[in-house]
């Protein structure tokens, strides 16, 4: 069994030092390790080119237009057993670089593309996506702060598990953790983390979330988002609707059971999210293909053109 431990930090830092730690834990418990640090790899940022679905969805297989370090750590990834990933938290969520592995995931690795793209693959004789991405995985991450702005790092690190649909395990946060390598309790955390992904790993089909309940019953997301004047609430991460109500002296999210099929960790919610994007996509090349869109176009386009710095030669 693989645990493959990711650091989004910098060099020998915190989250480094904290990977290695739960790579212990996952030892212990038998498992093969190797650790990455993303500021070694160069992993640009998505373009929004699109040109890794269109090549999922016309059965080329589904691989990116960017040429970089990403595929060697997806390939990492899908390989691997179970994972764990650290970020620092920057701007109260995820670093950066992290938000890029989580973009270049994006719609190419989402378990309902995979699927309706094996089957375009299989009709048409074309090349197949990577199948690896409809295997279970156990995934738990940590995010580490130097203070007690952190409120969006744990949805920044669950959307990486969504797409492919891998099971968080853990999602921990540490704040005003800048000494974090010498305080003992925070390091027996992360020690644990790395023991309890191992053993989900060890069986990713059974594995499930072991950490504290969120505020969502579902996904387990502490981050909502409210509308004024109304009790309605969206869960930023699984997009559950429902309504925020107190009950015994405590705020509670409600929805209705049917709404599950919606949720966009679930293989359901994932097809109607597909399928919209179908029909949104399919509209766009129509559009395209008019005067009107292109008139407006040429109009943006002759108004300005962005300044850039000048480059040396
Ligand atoms: C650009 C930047 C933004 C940061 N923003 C936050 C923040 O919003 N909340 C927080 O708790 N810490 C913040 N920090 C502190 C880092 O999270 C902290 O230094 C990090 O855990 C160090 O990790 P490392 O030693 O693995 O590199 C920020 C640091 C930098 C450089």
């Amino acid at each position: 069994m693989k645990v493959l431990g990711i650091s989004a930090g910098t060099k020998d830092g915190s989250n480094d030092s904290l990977v290695k730690e739960a790579l212990m834990g996952a030892k212990e418990e038998g498992a093969e390790i190797e650790f990455i640090r993303l500021l070694d790899l160069d992993i640009k940022h998505c373009t929004g080119c699109i040109a890794c679905v269109l090549s999922l969805m016309t059965g080329k297989g589904g691989k990116c237009a960017l040429h970089d370090d990403f595929e060697w750590l997806l390939d990492k990834m899908l390989d691997a057993d179970g994972i764990i990933l650290s970020s620092p938290i920057f701007e109260k969520g995820a670093a950066g670089i992290t938000r890029n592995v989580c973009d270049r995931f994006g719609p190419r690795t989402d378990r309902a593309h995979i699927i309706i793209s094996s089957k375009i693959a299989e009709e048409t004789g074309g090349t197949q996506p990577d199948l690896r991405l409809l295997k279970e995985k156990a995934i738990s991450f940590m995010g580490i702060g130097g203070s007690d702005w952190s409120t969006r790092v744990e949805c920044d690190h669950a959307m990486i598990a969504m797409s492919p649909m891998w099971t968080v395990v853990e999602n921990i946060v540490f704040q005003w953790s800048k000494t974090i390598v010498v305080e003992d309790e925070k390091v027996a955390k992360a020690h644990a983390l790395g023991r309890n992904l191992a053993k989900a790993a060890a069986d990713p089909a059974s594995a499930a979330y072991i950490g504290e309940p969120g505020f969502c019953p579902h996904c387990h997301s502490h981050e909502f988002y409210l509308s004024p004047g109304s009790t309605r609430a969206i869960c930023c991460l699984c997009g559950m609707e429902g309504d925020i109500a107190v009950e015994g002296g405590k705020a509670v999210f409600r929805f209705e059971e049917e709404e599950l099929g919606k949720a966009h960790d679930d293989l359901s919610g994932k097809f109607i999210h597909a399928d919209q994007i179908k029909e949104n996509e399919g509209r766009l090349i129509e559009v395209k293909k008019s005067d009107e869109y292109r008139r407006r176009v040429q109009r943006y386009k002759d108004f300005i053109s962005g300044t850039v710095p000048e480059r040396k030669a």
